[in-house]
């Protein structure tokens, strides 16, 4: 019986509940593929799925997915990028060889060397072609931050020359909707800490906001799409002056707002978008698969500027 690496978690609680350990490796079924992972993510969901900082609204939903007292899947981790090793005999979208990116969903089990997929989307997860033009890093950015600010701009239906804000704008989602924004033709003002008001303008926001210094929004300003892009749980003076801040016929949407669709072909879009140079997956910190504990201690702070990805090495 073949083994590989993974990380455990077999009950809620702080970063240490991650341990690595050796367990089987899987086999694809006919309509699976093995993807040999050489890079994960640790994510805002990550750090709410091991355990801790859970949102109390969301507390028992998500229990009821993942399980009630304990993980019913000890090998958590939401984000994969890395290589088709072998395929099952049904397999008609990907070859051997294929370099792809991806979430598990409810399937979980990134945080490991290997994991098994189905080419179709499912809450099970989602798999692309990668771009070509990032590594495995970058690629976890791109999927997560990708999925959440496709899905969540989408819903402002931007029309040239609109004001949208961003609330939130550092975040792995928040990165790629500023880009997405501005790439759509949108006015950007990007909402986030002092430290990273450059960052954002160098993703194409016009104006940037510091949350921690500035309370209340000009008088008469208006924004036709308001995104919050870092959720709920986190808020400020200011986030509550943005929301009065619409226009008249404007939206306000958080990305809280529903579910996570996992959708192959916005993987293939955010690949597109990508690769022509249009949006940039920005990387915070890239940590060791062993350093695991570490990366989970570091996302929990709630500071990360883009994403913190997981880099999978092997000695073979
Ligand atoms: N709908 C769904 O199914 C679904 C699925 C997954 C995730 N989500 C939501 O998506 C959220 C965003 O995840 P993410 O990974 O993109 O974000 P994130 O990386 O966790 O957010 C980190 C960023 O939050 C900023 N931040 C912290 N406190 C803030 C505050 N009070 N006001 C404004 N910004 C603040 C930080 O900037 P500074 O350091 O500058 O403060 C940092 O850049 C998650 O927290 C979750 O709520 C939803």
């Amino acid at each position: 019986m073949e083994k590989m690496r993974a990380i455990i978690c077999t009950r809620y609680g702080p970063p240490e509940v991650l341990q690595l350990r050796e367990v089987e490796k899987p086999t694809p079924k006919d309509d699976e593929v093995l993807v040999k992972i050489h890079a994960t993510a640790v994510t805002a969901s990550d750090i709410f799925i091991r355990g801790s900082q859970i949102p109390i609204q969301f507390l028992i939903p998500m229990r009821l997915y993942i399980g009630l007292t304990r993980p019913r899947k000890s090998i958590i981790g939401l984000v994969l990028a890395g290589e088709i090793e072998s395929i099952g005999k049904d397999v008609k979208r990907f070859r051997i060889g294929d370099q792809v990116y991806g979430l598990t969903g409810f399937g979980l089990g990134a945080y490991a060397e290997y994991k098994c997929m189905k080419e179709t989307d499912s809450t099970h997860g989602c798999l692309a072609i990668k771009p070509v033009n990032t590594s495995y890093e970058e690629a976890t950015v791109a999927a997560y931050g990708g999925l959440l600010a496709f899905q969540y701009v989408e819903k402002g239906n931007i029309q040239h020359g609109q004001k949208v804000l961003i609330y939130g704008a550092s975040g792995t989602s928040g990165t790629m909707a500023v880009q997405l924004a501005n790439y759509l033709g949108a006015r950007v003002t990007g909402v986030c800490s002092s430290t990273n008001l450059e960052l954002v303008k160098s993703l194409g926001a016009e104006a940037v906001i510091d949350y921690t210094k500035v309370n209340t929004l000009d008088p008469g300003v208006q924004y036709d799409f308001i995104l919050d892009a870092v959720g709920k749980a986190k808020t400020s003076k200011l986030k509550v002056a943005c929301k009065k801040a619409l226009a008249p016929k404007g939206k306000y949407v958080s990305i809280d707002d529903g579910s996570l669709m996992l959708d192959s072909k916005r993987l293939a879009s955010i690949k597109e978008l990508v690769e022509a140079g249009h949006i940039k997956p920005i990387i915070d910190k890239c940590f060791r698969f062993e350093e695991i504990v570490e990366a989970h201690r570091y996302v929990g702070k709630g500071h990360k500027r883009g994403g913190v990805a997981v880099s999978i090495a092997r000695s073979s």
